[in-house]
């Protein structure tokens, strides 16, 4: 194994590194020249990976993964020895919060546990997961005291379309020392088009406060719907008399299901952090994660549900990707199976050996809802005599 001049194999180990944010982070670094290894427990995704393949959608990926594969800049390892090999080490681990919606911040710290043995001062250490605030002082104490060097620098792509992304947005930098700041500042400078240097308290709310303000923005959005529907009123036609010509209302979201692993998340973490004390989020909450329960009473004034088949287009839980991590699709579904609909899935880029094909669906429902709007919904014919619910609006009839 050849060392690099500063002694260690590699520039760059990402612990997570075949996530959906490891993962493209890794191709870019790799892309730009850096040595990369990509630790991670998933066997499966290792051996997707090491044949060239991407095991998600990520737009404008896999060409850049074979390449740089094939020249040897970026590997794959499953054991955390590796950890010890490289001059930076990335986490990008999930971040998850609990069935009462606390930050599971020991889940997190543990897996430091798993390599800290390998890791030593001169090491840099980036944090890339969102991570509920203090994580990085809790870290340095895993970690055993002072010196080690610490730099938050939150992911904020769009899933599906980081390596656009990673390229195009700023990039948040913070550091427990000016050193950490500093070599993380030349280390995003490579991918980035922008640094913006803050502190850690800083950095960390920035990435909460992002997530939490676009979930507050649908919040919003699928409150109007709501209403809007409620007194029988069209809210696509409403939305679109607000926001033409009318700047201030411009950035109106589309209603629609406002899920996936990060929105909700780490608007809980952040009202964990305030106490419980973030009304607007938990509004927020509730009015999002209502919305599949609205749905479904509006159809049962309607319907006897029990007599009447139901199909979901689209289980992802957003546009054009095959992630169906916490989307309210299966939420939906659930609602409608408890008071007896028959409900048919269907998706696009998901694979579930239980989804039928989009044309199946259509023959086989009495009431269609779009779950996401892909793409591939925007052509499709709709008889008339079928009901279609289709918050985003993109069906034409
Ligand atoms: N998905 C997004 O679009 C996105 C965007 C911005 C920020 N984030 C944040 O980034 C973090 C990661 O999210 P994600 O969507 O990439 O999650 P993910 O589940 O896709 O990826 C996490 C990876 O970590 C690996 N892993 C888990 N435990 C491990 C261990 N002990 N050792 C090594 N590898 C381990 C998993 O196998 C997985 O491949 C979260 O904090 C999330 O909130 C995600």
């Amino acid at each position: 194994m050849s060392k690099l001049k500063n002694g260690f194999v590699y520039d760059i180990v990402i612990v997570g590194g075949l996530g959906h944010v490891g993962l493209p982070l890794g191709i870019m670094f790799a892309s730009q020249g850096l040595k990369v290894v990509l630790y991670d427990v998933n066997q499966k995704y290792a051996r997707i990976v090491q044949s060239g393949k991407m095991p998600f959608i990520e737009y404008d990926a896999e060409p850049l993964l074979k390449k740089a594969l094939a020249c040897g800049n970026l590997s794959i390892q499953t054991s955390p020895e590796v950890v010890a090999q490289a001059r930076i080490v990335i986490v990008a681990v999930g971040t998850p919060v609990d069935e009462y919606l606390n930050p599971k911040v020991k889940q997190f710290l543990n897996i430091f546990n798993e390599f800290k043995r390998f890791l030593v001062r001169k090491q840099l250490i980036v944090i890339r997961s969102t991570v509920y605030p203090h994580t990085c002082e809790q870290l340095s104490r895993v970690l055993g005291g002072r010196g080690w060097k610490i730099a938050y620098c939150p992911e904020r792509i769009i899933q599906g379309y980081a390596i656009r992304e990673l390229r195009e947005l700023p990039q948040i930098v913070s550091g427990m020392n000016k050193e950490a700041e500093n070599q993380a500042a030349l280390l995003f400078g490579k991918i980035a088009s922008k640094i913006i240097r803050v502190s850690i308290r800083k950095a960390e709310l920035t990435k909460l406060f992002s997530n939490a303000w676009r979930y507050i923005q649908f919040a919003v959005t699928n409150q109007f719907y709501m209403i809007s529907n409620s007194l029988n009123v069209d809210y696509q036609k409403v939305r679109k008399a607000m926001m033409d010509g009318y700047g201030r209302a411009a950035t109106l979201p589309s209603a629609g299901f406002a899920a996936g692993p990060c929105l909700l998340k780490d608007t809980m973490q952040l009202a964990a952090f305030s106490n419980n004390n973030f009304l607007l989020g938990h509004s927020a909450m509730m009015i999002n994660e209502g919305l599949p329960n609205f749905l479904v009473n509006k159809l049962r004034e309607k319907y006897d549900l029990s007599k009447i088949k139901v199909g979901i287009l689209g289980m992802a839980f957003k546009a054009d990707i095959d992630d169906t991590r916490d989307s309210l699709s299966y939420k939906l579904g659930k609602i409608l199976r408890f008071h007896g609909a028959k409900v048919h899935y269907s998706d696009e880029y998901a694979q579930d050996h239980t989804f039928v094909t989009k044309e199946k669906l259509l023959r086989l429902s009495d009431v269609v809802v779009i779950g996401v709007p892909h793409s591939a919904y925007r052509n499709l014919k709709i008889p008339r005599k079928k009901e279609i619910i289709d918050l985003w609006g993109v069906i034409k009839r």
